[in-house]
């Protein structure tokens, strides 16, 4: 009998998560019985799954979304939305744990961002052998350059950018671009750049609502008569806490987005002519672009080769051009933040961007 392994696919989906899924199950298929849980967490607490094969799984290698399914949070919440750790109730975890034993699997793979690896470390934990693979189109996780998932997230918004740098030159208008990061700013730190913003702001750097007004005048004394701004959805200016604009839903966690709409209010209250785009989930939807491909199929098959050699409690990461692994305990305690004095933050104000501070 075959060496049975779990694999679920936990949080927001991205793309890329089904380029991993086929990767895997192409490199485990001889030797190992691959157990694809639905739902994330919750298919494996409530003992709900299918089994993987590479015919199957070969058809939607480079679709959108998850072929398992998945839920942000439901039974295994582990974090909060301001990264602060969340004890799951421990008879969740034994259910689970039991279901693992039943099932006769030897490891179980995780395809997940902060949250979900944060679970599956609680479940290592309780004696579960685990792998992570960081995903996430906010690439906020600790211990890998880039996460799956990101660099697609980027391309959807420098699109985005440069169909609103065409009508705000006709227009002479200021576009206001929201994009997602929760407490991070790295989409709209790479696509601004990427797609020629004016203006990038990030939640690391704490802007001035009267600084962006005074960028976009002295643009326009300039002969510049359109700015292109970038928000990251989590941004918040020095007059106030947070950007949050609603909370609840189905996660725990608050819902972030309607910054851009504010600062958009903001600069038609003080005579501009601004308008605002939030784009949303359009940044997670969709198939992954060529360099998110291989980085999935390539954290796929080091996952697998982590499986062979029975390497447990280890997330997969990609740092300097190289497939790596490093402890899971290790990447989950903080979130891997933009330094505002890193080296592209200073590149970025080099050639004129203004993060509105
Ligand atoms: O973590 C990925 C992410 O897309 C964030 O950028 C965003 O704030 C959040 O998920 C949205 O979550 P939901 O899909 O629950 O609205």
């Amino acid at each position: 009998m075959k060496t049975r392994i779990g694999i679920l696919t936990g949080g927001g989906d991205c793309p890329g998560l089904n380029t991993v899924l086929d990767s895997l199950v192409k490199s485990l298929a001889s030797d190992y019985e691959i157990v694809g849980f639905y739902k994330g967490f919750e298919g494996l607490y409530n003992n709900s799954y299918t089994i993987l094969d590479a015919n199957f799984t070969n058809q939607f290698k480079f679709l959108g979304g998850t072929i398992l399914k998945t839920v942000n949070k439901g039974h295994f919440s582990a974090k909060t939305g301001d990264g602060l750790t969340n004890e799951i109730d421990q008879e969740i975890i034994n259910q689970a744990k039991q279901n693992y034993l039943k099932l006769n699997l030897e490891a179980l793979i995780v395809l997940g961002g902060d949250g979900s690896l944060s679970a599956a470390f609680q479940l290592q934990q309780n004696g579960l052998n685990i792998i992570g693979v960081p995903k996430s189109i906010d690439n906020d996780v600790m211990g890998t350059d880039t996460t799956f998932g990101f660099l697609t997230a980027v391309q959807i918004a420098v699109e985005a950018l440069d169909r609103l740098e065409t009508t705000a030159r006709s227009h002479e208008r200021v576009m206001v671009l929201e994009v997602m990061g929760r407490n991070s700013g790295w989409i709209g730190l790479h696509s601004g750049i990427a797609g020629g913003a004016n203006i990038i702001l990030i939640p690391e750097i704490v802007f001035d609502y009267k600084k962006i007004l005074e960028v976009i005048q002295k643009r326009y004394k300039n002969g510049k008569t359109n700015t292109l701004i970038v928000v990251s959805e989590g941004a918040t200016s020095m007059d106030e806490n947070k950007s949050y604009s609603n909370s609840g839903g189905q996660s725990s966690e608050n819902l972030l987005g309607g910054i851009g709409e504010k600062i958009t209010r903001f600069l038609n209250q003080n005579g501009l002519d601004a308008r605002s785009t939030r784009l949303g989930h359009i940044q997670r939807g969709g198939s992954p672009l060529s360099m998110d491909r291989l980085l999935s199929i390539q954290m796929g098959v080091y996952a697998a080769k982590l499986v062979e050699e029975k390497i447990y409690g280890q997330l997969v990461c990609y740092n300097s051009g190289q497939m790596g692994y490093k402890p899971l305990v290790d990447c989950i305690s903080k979130l891997k933040l933009v330094d505002p004095n890193g080296e592209l933050v200073l590149q970025a104000k080099k050639i004129g961007i203004s993060f509105g501070n």
